[in-house]
């Protein structure tokens, strides 16, 4: 098993080792190759996605990304690498799983949130973000477009009831029966919302055994705050899905536990939701849990892989239950509330695991 590794600036320097570490404590082989990306590289090279880093990327079974920090002027010729990334390999499917928090694990919302278990499966490639912005008017309007295409809308919808298959599958029925929810605005949005979901229904059909519910977006933003246990998979566009997928991401214990997976067909790049943290960067404070969750994500999707081994998810679900440990009996971080180091919570995942 090939992996690369762009730890990136800020507390990803200090976040993707901890992950390493407990992947090699798994005792799996691993080869691990490490790319540079981001501000510190720009400064060093003129860029901030080196041609050796794609061609890395390009080259391993799976890419961990830590977070790369954006200077806050624009800076000629600095292009944010994680886009770039996205596109070149055309990592089409953003994926963010939120497990809710038992009453009293870190990071908890103060509410028995445990029976939350949801996906956000957000189309990473067009839509709102395809960068199609133009001004008119001596500057006094602003157009985007809104770009959704069959193809994109069909393959994302597809790897949302795939997900949905496994996911019921893993349960084991039959109390929680696997449902996909298809967000979008068709009702306003009636050419690119209307394409979106007219391809999502068809989609829908070819997996009779698999319960759909449709909803309008900001119906379902209501109702991720209000009655988060209902969802499972819920997929939607680009815009709304990285704002939906904030939402829940507030019942999993936020961003030092945040994770997520960007997919392509055959390749796929997993990174932590948060940023280079430059406000804690250098203190050995950071909470490594969301770095170890992507490795676990890393694991489960290498597992299902052609040819991929069982032995993958086993180390996937004994990675998840040594955080979910480490969430309720501590070590913590600062940012649970604790006064840990990042290492101190890498040993205790590590031992857990042991
Ligand atoms: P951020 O996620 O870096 O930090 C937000 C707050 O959360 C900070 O107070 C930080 O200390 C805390 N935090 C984040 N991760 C943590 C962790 N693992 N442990 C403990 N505390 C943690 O977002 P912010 O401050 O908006 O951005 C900082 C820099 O990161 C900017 O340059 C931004 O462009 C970049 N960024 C990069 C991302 C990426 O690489 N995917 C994503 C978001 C921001
Ligand atoms: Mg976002």
């Amino acid at each position: 098993m090939h992996i690369c590794i762009i730890p990136g600036d800020g507390i990803g320097a200090e976040v993707i080792p901890a992950a390493v570490a407990v992947l090699r404590a798994t005792g799996l082989p691993v080869e691990v190759t490490e790319a540079e990306a981001g501000w510190q590289c720009f400064q060093r090279h003129g860029t901030s996605l080196p041609d050796a880093t794609l061609d890395a990327a390009r080259a391993a079974d799976a890419i961990l990304f830590g977070a790369v920090a954006s200077p806050s002027q624009p800076v000629p010729g600095y292009r944010s690498p994680i886009v770039t990334l996205r596109r070149a390999l055309d990592l089409y499917a953003n994926i963010r799983p939120v497990l809710g928090q038992p009453l009293g694990a870190a990071g908890s919302t103060g509410r028995d949130s445990a029976a939350i278990d949801l996906v956000v499966v957000r189309e990473n490639t067009e839509g709102l973000y395809a960068g199609r912005e133009r001004v008119e008017d001596a500057g006094e309007t602003a157009i985007a477009e809104r770009v959704i295409t069959r193809r994109a809308s069909e393959r994302i919808v597809q790897m949302a009831f795939e997900l949905a298959t496994r996911r019921g599958a893993a349960r084991g029925e039959p109390t929680q029966p696997p449902l996909v929810t298809i967000v979008h605005k068709a009702n306003v949005l009636r050419e690119t919302c209307g394409l979106f979901r007219r391809v999502a229904l068809e989609v829908a059909q070819r997996y009779p055994e698999i319960r759909h519910q449709e909803l309008l977006v900001d119906t379902c933003a209501l109702q991720l705050v209000q009655r988060p246990e209902q969802f499972d998979v819920v997929v939607t566009t680009n815009l709304f899905g990285d704002i939906l997928s904030d939402v829940a991401c507030y019942w999993g214990g936020g961003l030092g536990i945040a994770t997520s997976a960007n997919l392509g067909v055959r390749q796929a790049l997993f990174e932590p939701v948060h940023g280079a943290a430059p406000d804690i960067a250098g203190r050995g404070m950071a909470n490594p849990l969301a770095a170890i969750g992507c490795v676990a994500l890393m694991l489960e999707w290498l597992g299902q892989q052609p040819g991929g081994a069982v032995e993958l998810r086993d180390w996937a679900a004994r990675i998840n239950s040594a955080i979910a440990h480490v969430l309720t009996a501590g070590p913590h971080t600062p940012d649970l509330g604790g006064s840990a180091g990042t290492e101190q919570v890498v040993q205790a995942v590590i031992a857990e695991l042991r």
